[in-house]
């Protein structure tokens, strides 16, 4: 069933053969000599005249997977490199032989034409020795935009946690069809190997600090990751024009900037383990509509592991299946067992939360409170320089109050577009409770 998805039991949802580290036709080697000097170009401000007199090249070219794949992750860094690599002065359009092929290749491939995180995660890496492991040490990025260590390793971590989620969905899969079978023990011994891998998860996200140093992450890399909505504070404030794209040519479009939040593991745990995460009223501190955001996020995934999400969605029985039995014979050694284990692996996708809201502190709260070090390009855009926005209003959402952290971000804006810490703390606490005997 996995491959039916594009998802690799061995290494989930990135290639398991390997992304394509360039096209070979010589047709397209204006786009890949562009990006053998992709930080050169950047650095030295040539890079919009070269893109400016690329060839209109047509992506039917292109006829395998991996090719259009390898296609859009060129695109989207070129597009991105485009729009914020001249310092401040950011690009409000990208040019017809950029847009035209990049809104073409995404369409035929069904994602969004903006930076993704399959265009930084799941599409950009390889392993540095090809005969060894599919492990942290073992991985490098294919291409970065600042040209540093840091962004190479803020990208790599999440590919080495995709990876180490592949095994967990196969075990996961095989738990699903075991309830199905009423095979308690089966059940029991699939949940303790994908505890196995999401011990390794929680494990890895706090490597992030190892080789990417939180002020180079939020004041040289972070910009790059920046879409056209929704991300206040960072620029294109009307959209981005598409040009040659269009009934009229020059068309604006608008997306949110690439975020984690766009890997297929975590939505696809939370169905596993039936756990659910919903929007807050704040006026009455009551859950109501499915979290919004997460959804919006889905169309930011590649075509097919939306569609495993949906077939989860119909599929996923774990969490009925625990409930029946702890109400049915809570005595005996299985269902204690069982207990035991669906709530470590709930329990881990729960440190994985905490971890992260310390990366969004550490990465992005502190940094913006201290300013950029010495010397350093400020890309923020004051609020009250910022044009006013013509064409989409955002919804002016309650503020939530009380908390430290949660004050000083308030007005901030992920990257994704969402409220940063009532947003993560919403779908950390939701984690939480999803656990059988509470903490
Ligand atoms: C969401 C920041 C690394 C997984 C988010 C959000 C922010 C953020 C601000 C909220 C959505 C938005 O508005 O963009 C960061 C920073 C990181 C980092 C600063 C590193 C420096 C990672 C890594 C992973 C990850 C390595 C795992 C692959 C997620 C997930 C969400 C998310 C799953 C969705 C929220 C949830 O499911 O609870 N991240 N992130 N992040 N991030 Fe990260
Ligand atoms: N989503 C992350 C941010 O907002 C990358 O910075």
């Amino acid at each position: 069933v996995l491959e039916d998805y594009d998802i690799s039991p061995i290494t989930g949802f990135v290639p398991h053969d390997q992304p394509l580290p360039r096209l070979l036709q010589a047709y397209f080697q204006p786009w890949e000599e562009t990006m053998d000097q992709l930080n050169h170009l950047i650095d030295s401000r040539q890079l919009r005249s070269k893109v400016d007199q690329w060839p209109v090249l047509d992506v039917a070219q292109l006829t395998t997977l991996r090719e259009r794949q390898r296609a859009y992750v060129i695109l989207s860094f070129v597009a991105h490199s485009y729009i914020w690599g001249s310092g401040l002065d950011i690009s409000q359009h990208i040019p017809e032989p950029l847009a035209v092929p990049w809104v073409a290749v995404s369409d035929i491939l069904d994602i969004a034409p903006v930076l993704t995180y399959a265009s930084n995660d799941l599409w950009n890496w390889k392993l540095k020795d090809p005969k060894g492991p599919f492990e942290l040490e073992n991985l490098e990025t294919l291409s970065t935009m600042t040209g540093t260590k840091d962004e190479d390793w803020f990208d790599i971590v999440s590919t080495a946690i995709e990876i180490a989620a592949g095994p967990a969905f196969k075990a996961l899969i095989d738990s699903i069809h075991a309830v199905r079978e009423d095979n308690i023990r089966t059940v029991v011994e699939n949940l303790h190997l994908a505890h196995v891998q999401l011990d390794k998860i929680s494990k890895l996200l706090p490597r992030m600090f190892e080789n990417c140093d939180p002020a180079v992450f939020y004041w040289k890399i972070r910009k790059y990751l920046a879409g056209s909505e929704g991300t206040a504070g960072l620029g294109l404030f009307n959209g981005l024009q598409y040009n040659g794209v269009g009934v009229n040519k020059n068309e604006r479009r608008y997306y949110m900037g690439a975020t984690a939040g766009q890997s297929s593991v975590f939505p696809a745990l939370d169905y596993f383990f039936g756990v659910t995460h919903h929007e807050l009223d704040h006026n009455t501190n009551t859950k109501t509509a499915p979290n919004a955001l997460l959804l919006k996020m889905r169309g930011f995934m590649p075509a097919p592991h939306r569609a495993f999400l949906d077939h989860l969605a119909q599929t996923a029985n774990l969490r009925p299946f625990v409930l029946s039995k702890t109400a049915t014979d809570p005595e005996s050694q299985d269902v204690q067992e069982l207990i035991k284990i669906y709530d470590a692996c709930v329990h881990c996708i729960k440190l994985f939360r905490d971890n992260h809201i310390q990366i969004v502190t550490r990465y992005i709260l502190t940094q913006a409170k201290r300013g950029p070090p010495e010397g350093w390009e400020d890309y923020r855009v004051k609020i009250e320089d910022q044009p006013p926005v013509v064409a989409k209003v955002e919804e002016e959402k309650p503020k939530t109050t009380g908390k430290v952290e949660e004050e000083e971000c308030v007005g901030m804006k992920g990257t994704g577009g969402s409220d940063l810490m009532p947003f993560l703390k919403g779908n950390r606490d939701e984690t939480n409770a999803a656990k059988i005997i509470s903490p």
